[in-house]
């Protein structure tokens, strides 16, 4: 276990703030998270996985918890789902790069998302028309209000778009490890259309072509700090979207229909309509292949640069088009 005061967090998360949290701790095991000497942490206690989905908006307080428990068992019962547990530590894209070698279909669609196992399921991570509840069948935590072990089935933890019922408990529960089920038969889901006409012959191939996309839309967190997409991509009613579709004369306008009479748009395509593809404020930009994503441009953005520039977007595009943008990363 690493447990230590005043510790630097700019390794800790991809948009590489320099911030600090008042004590930090990391445990391997379950069993020690359980043990841990929580009257004497300072407060407020949050969990944090791969930092790939946050932003610290400056020094923060309280004791930071990271999962460093990383082993991953399959259950190999002879059948065609194949149970696959992971500890809540393991960094998702490795244990994708896993599941594809070993030729197991499931994960494919969600490689190279940056982060681990436990922030995953806690986000209800997707791309490319495959959300990780999809797969999973039941994920182990610690309550922290009870201080035990808890399981939840996929149908309790409430997943919906980067919805859970983990994020609505605000931190009460510390997911430990998940049980996921992917499959020996082929099961390629192909309908984003970006995948269309790609090699699917295993699911590596998939990955492959998976990872060609991301490449070449979104920053590599090992060169460019970001958290990856910054915006949900806003679900709004039909009348709002027929004042969108007014606003933008002459433009079809991108979207995506669903249940309920409600319209999906790109984020994306609301802010580069505002013009802010490569925009910067202080040491933070809006990255040019991707409006929806926010980087540190410079290496040396401030909370404040990353959270001014998040303001004038939104009122931005609130003015011009009567929608609210909703951040999808974290505040912290
Ligand atoms: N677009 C523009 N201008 C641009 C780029 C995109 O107008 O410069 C418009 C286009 O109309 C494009 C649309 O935005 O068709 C959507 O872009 P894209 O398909 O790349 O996906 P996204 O909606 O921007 C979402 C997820 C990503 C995920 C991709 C692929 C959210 C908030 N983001 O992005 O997730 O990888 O779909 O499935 O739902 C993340 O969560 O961090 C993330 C990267």
């Amino acid at each position: 276990m690493l447990k230590e005061n005043n510790f630097d967090l700019s390794t800790r998360n991809t948009f590489r703030m320099k911030v600090r949290c008042a004590c930090y701790v990391e445990y391997e095991s379950a069993e020690e998270l359980a043990a841990l000497p929580w009257d004497e942490l300072p407060k407020p206690i949050k969990h944090i996985g791969g930092g790939s989905n946050l932003l610290f908006t400056g020094d923060f307080p309280g004791t930071i918890l990271h999962s460093a428990i990383r082993y991953v068992k399959y259950v190999d019962l002879g059948l065609d789902e194949v149970p696959v547990v992971a500890g809540a530590g393991v960094e998702w894209d490795a244990l994708v790069e896993e599941l594809c070698s070993h030729g197991l279909w499931g994960a494919e669609n969600l490689s190279l998302i940056p982060g681990e196992v436990g922030a995953a399921a806690v986000q209800n991570i997707g791309a490319y028309g495959v959300e990780i509840k999809d797969l999973i069948s039941g994920v182990s935590c610690f309550d922290l209000q009870e201080k035990r072990p808890c399981k939840f089935s996929v149908g309790e933890c409430g997943y919906g778009y980067r919805e859970s019922m983990f994020k609505d408990a605000g931190g009460r529960y510390v997911i430990t490890s998940v049980l996921l089920r992917v499959s020996r038969s082929p099961r390629p889901r192909l309908e984003y259309k970006g995948l269309a006409g790609i090699d699917a012959s295993s699911p590596m191939a998939v990955r492959e072509a998976v990872i060609g996309i991301r490449r070449s839309k979104l920053p590599d967190p090992a060169e460019l700090g970001s958290a990856g997409s910054f915006f949900k991509n806003p679900v709004i009613s039909a009348a709002d979207f027929v004042r969108v579709c007014d606003a933008a004369p002459g433009v079809t306008v991108p979207h995506y229909l669903l249940d309920g009479g409600f319209v999906k748009v790109p984020a994306a395509w609301l802010i580069d309509q505002c013009g802010f593809k490569g925009e910067r404020e202080g040491g933070a930009a809006v990255y040019e292949k991707q409006p929806l994503v926010i980087v540190n441009a410079s290496g040396e953005a401030s909370p404040g640069d990353v959270l001014e520039l998040e303001r004038r977007i939104v009122a931005t595009v609130h003015q011009r088009f009567g929608v609210s943008l909703h951040p999808e990363v974290e505040h912290i």
